[in-house]
């Protein structure tokens, strides 16, 4: 039964090991445009830290609407080295954490996936010792750790750095972390899911203060909340959590990915094709509706979890500023941009949250898109189409502005670094064909794909 679990958990994605991945490339052949409805996978950011927060629990939690993604694989062998068992059957994946008693994880598979990093409050929580290697930054930027250790240390752990790892304990030989009142010097949303974890089992209440709101942050509360959590205030910026002793089974859905919603709103819109979405939570994807309805495309709410998008024949410009929740999505940038490069006038991008996430400008460029960049700011000057050109992509979201531009683009885009977009992906290329792409995976340095796909339409 064990070795069956670890077996299945080492096959949650049916993708191939990394380098292959590394080697493959996506040929899309743009112009051509979508019709239909697409389904949208469980939310990967909520996915991610509700399978850390099953640590919380020694029964078993069965999580429903689980993405099949490779962070999602890589968080399931972090799991299983600490001794959990997992099981996989298509969205359903079963966790049991009554065997969880190694504190430390390792550095070969955290250093793969940088929300590896949400085990540490659990680990503590639970085992009152924890020791995790340092995420380390990422294409986007630094993403220092320093609220998270500083939450803990206010909740009564003593947490030292040596050699790349945290090491973790609960101070003073008590079995139970204390509940603290923590102001986050900004709405983290990583800080405030490690802090809220740590705080479920915490003996008294922990109050966290500028709190992120972001909707995976709610959809942590609700997971912890059905095994007996007292939580109250998620999606506020003021979160209070009165600590249990102990926490009980469940079986929790996983809310669906509005960045993935997002994503395919843009298709719609880029490729001038009306689309539906289901299932969405309309409230998620405000900033983006309102954006998008800003520019000229119309979307409209079919049922209270299906959305339609109603494309126009030409977009107006516009500008972002990304926020915190419920402001405008990091998440989104990319993909926005690459429907802005098409747009009738100049837009002004500023990204406010990561210190390095515009490396997308140069691979629009190469696609004949006009960007300009001063620091956090890019400007983008609407031009009336973009051509096709091989491209790569630098980080999840810049491979999914790619893949949108190419879709919009006259001619064939060839994009590599795929190992960046199967991360955070389900399945996006199935979806997409489903909806009409003409797009094919190919290995590196083949030439097969140019055959596959069918002459691009006049027009
Ligand atoms: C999460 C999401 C990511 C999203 C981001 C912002 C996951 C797995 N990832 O990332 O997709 O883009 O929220 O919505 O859920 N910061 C500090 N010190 C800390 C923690 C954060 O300075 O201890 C800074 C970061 O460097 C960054 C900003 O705060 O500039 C926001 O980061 P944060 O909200 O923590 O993002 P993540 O949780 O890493």
């Amino acid at each position: 039964m064990e070795d069956r679990a670890i077996t299945s958990t080492l096959s949650l994605s049916s993708q191939s090991a990394l380098p292959e991945e590394d080697k493959s490339m996506l040929q899309i052949l743009g112009g051509h445009s979508l019709s239909g409805e697409v389904s949208i996978s469980g939310a990967k950011n909520s996915a991610l830290v509700i399978m850390a927060g099953a640590l919380l629990c020694s029964g078993d939690c069965r999580l429903r609407n689980v993405p099949s993604l490779i962070d999602v694989r890589r968080m399931g062998e972090i799991l299983s080295a600490l001794g959990v068992k997992l099981e996989r059957q298509g969205n359903v994946l079963d966790i049991n954490a009554s065997q969880f008693e190694v504190t430390k994880a390792p550095y070969e598979l955290v250093s793969q996936l940088r929300a590896s990093f949400f085990i540490v409050g659990p680990m503590l929580a639970r085992l009152g010792v924890a020791r995790v290697p340092l995420p380390g930054g990422c294409a986007i930027g630094a993403r220092p750790v320093d609220l998270h250790v500083r939450g803990l240390q206010a909740m009564g752990a003593d947490v030292q750095i040596e050699h790349g790892t945290v090491h973790a304990h609960i101070k003073g030989g008590k079995k139970r972390l204390q509940g603290a009142r923590i102001y986050l010097d900004c709405p983290s949303v990583g800080a405030t899911e490690t802090l809220m974890m740590a705080a479920t089992l915490a003996e008294g209440e922990t109050i966290l203060e500028n709190a992120a709101q972001e909707p995976e942050v709610t959809d942590l509360a609700n997971f912890c909340r059905s095994m007996g959590a007292n939580i109250q205030g998620a999606g506020t910026n003021t979160i209070v959590i009165s600590g249990v002793p102990q926490l009980h089974s469940t079986d929790y859905p996983i809310i669906p990915d509005r960045i993935e919603a997002g994503t395919f709103l843009v298709a719609g819109a880029i490729t001038r094709s009306e689309i539906s979405l289901f299932p969405i939570v309309p409230d998620h994807l405000t900033a983006v509706v309102a954006k998008l309805k800003e520019i000229g495309v119309k979307v409209v709410l079919e049922a209270p979890d299906r959305m339609r998008v109603i494309p126009t024949q030409q977009h107006r410009a516009t500008d972002i500023e990304t926020m915190p929740f419920p402001g405008f999505p990091t998440d989104m940038q990319a993909q926005f941009m690459a429907l802005l490069t098409l747009s009738d006038g100049n837009s002004i991008i500023t990204e406010t949250v990561f210190e390095n996430r515009l490396r997308h400008v140069a691979e629009l460029n190469r696609m004949g898109a006009d960007i300009r960049v001063k620091g956090n700011i890019a400007i983008v000057r609407g031009v009336p189409l973009l051509s096709g050109a091989p491209v790569v992509a630098t980080d999840l979201r810049a491979s999914a502005a790619l893949v949108l531009a190419g879709l919009a683009a006259n001619g064939t885009t060839t994009i590599q670094g795929l190992h960046h977009l199967d991360r955070g992906y389900d399945n996006l290329e199935g979806k997409l064909k489903g909806l009409g792409a003409k797009l094919e995976r190919i290995k590196g340095d083949s030439t097969e794909a140019i055959a596959l796909l069918s002459p691009a339409p006049v027009g």
